[in-house]
């Protein structure tokens, strides 16, 4: 008999789960038995009939099989600035298009929400039907499991991000909470001047939004800080605080360095920044600028609790690269071999991290998991083989 986690008794596993980990950390019996595997990997293929593909990780950190379902939406392709033709492999030019567990359909402007079953945590059904964003072209999502929120960026020709509640029965009303004024296209024209990413600070207070600015027209990026109302409600305030830290211009994936004020944010157009974000008057500020030499196009950002580090990916280089989480060394680079063009959206767990190739036509999807306390490559799983394509884009994870 299969019994039904719902979402809600889920994500309480899930930060237990943390807290496990943290309670540990603090007297370790074996440094390398410290935290624990994730349960199954999450992607979406972003094609007509977009779907989801979960992939099970075993006790080893590595995949095995999968699983394909389907969003009830559409996938969506951004348009390439510098050759008119569909953006390709990084067609949603974002991170974060599929959070623990719900999956925007940038080409129908909804996002789909998923229960995970309690036994086979690839075994997924859709909550109701996908839930209609007042925007376009929606490329990102941010889960706040604290205050039941999920928020949702979109870039198209209406930009912004709205929010709705739930609850394991479904998504209520999307409501915007932030508009953006790109003069953007339906696909957008990209990857320049669009919304890179929605996530919540680590203390789930403040919704931060990084939108891309593009040098070739001067125009200025930005990062957009907008507070909840109190510290329990899932309303949000209705003005947001906008800063375009010195020195930035392609701010892309971050992340909110776990009880601290810094957020770490690539900018794509040098390699990555550690920013302030202050306290009382959300301003956010550089702290550091982290130049990588030879870097392409430094876009996503996944923080390792286990190295007290942040792991960036280029698309044009297959290469993970391990910065401190204060920013201020570049820690280790893990050069791949494994023939993929470059690396998007990656997500760690425990010592392993899991970064995705989303394919370019010729080369399938690949996710390449790594082993950081070894710094080495464990795993190069093909997505193909599952049968949703050679394109995928966005990775989550069940811890
Ligand atoms: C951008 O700014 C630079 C320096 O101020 C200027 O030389 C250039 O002409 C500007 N480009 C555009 C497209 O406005
Ligand atoms: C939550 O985190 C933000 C960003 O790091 C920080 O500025 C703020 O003071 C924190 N708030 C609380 C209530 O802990
Ligand atoms: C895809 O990537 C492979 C490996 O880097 C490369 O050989 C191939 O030319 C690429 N194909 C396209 C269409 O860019």
């Amino acid at each position: 008999m299969r019994s039904i986690f719902t979402p809600l008794y889920l994500w309480v596993a899930f930060l237990a789960g943390a807290a496990y980990a943290k309670s540990r950390n603090a007297c370790p019996k074996n440094p390398r038995e410290e935290f624990r595997v994730g349960k199954a990997v999450y992607l979406q293929s972003n094609k007509e009939h977009n779907s989801i593909i979960s992939i099970p990780i075993g006790h080893d950190g590595k995949l095995h099989g999968g699983m394909i379902t389907a969003t009830g939406g559409m996938g969506g392709d951004g348009i390439d600035g510098a050759t008119n033709k569909p953006a390709g492999p990084d067609a949603l030019s974002s991170q974060g298009s599929v959070v623990y567990l719900f999956a925007v359909n940038a080409g129908s402007n909804t996002v789909s929400m998923f229960r995970i079953d309690e036994i086979d945590a690839t075994h997924l059904w859709m909550v109701g039907e996908p839930a209609a964003i007042p925007g376009e072209f929606p490329v990102t999502a941010a889960v706040s499991v604290k205050r039941d929120v999920i928020c949702v960026g979109y870039t198209g020709a209406k930009a912004g991000a709205s929010c709705a509640s739930f609850t394991p029965e479904g998504l209520g009303q999307m409501n915007q909470v932030l508009d953006f004024d790109l003069g953007q296209t339906t696909p957008p024209t990209g990857p320049t001047n669009t919304v890179a990413q929605v996530f919540f600070t680590a203390n789930d207070t403040r919704l931060i939004s990084t939108v891309k600015g593009d040098p070739n027209t001067n125009k200025t990026g930005f990062i957009s800080v907008l507070p909840f109302k109190d510290s329990r409600s899932s309303a949000l305030e209705s003005h947001d605080t906008r800063s375009s830290p010195s020195g930035t211009s392609v701010l892309f994936g971050g992340v909110n360095i776990p009880g601290t004020s810094h957020l770490f944010v690539t900018d794509a157009s040098f390699g990555a920044t550690l920013l302030n974000l202050h306290a009382t008057t959300d301003k956010v500020s550089l702290r550091q600028k982290i130049v990588i030499e030879r870097q392409q196009a430094t876009c996503w950002a996944a923080y390792s609790q286990a190295r007290e580090s942040v792991f960036v990916t280029d698309a044009a280089a297959n290469r993970l690269i391990e910065i401190s989480d204060d920013g201020s060394e570049i820690m280790s680079i893990i050069d791949l071999k494994n023939g993929d063009p470059g690396l998007i959206d990656l997500e760690t767990s425990g010592r392993f991290v899991y970064a995705l190739s989303p394919g370019n036509g010729t080369t399938s999807a690949a996710i390449t998991v790594v082993d950081s306390f070894q710094g080495r490559q464990i795993q190069h799983f093909m997505l193909d083989k599952l049968g949703a394509g050679k394109l995928s884009q966005g990775l989550a994870i069940l811890q």
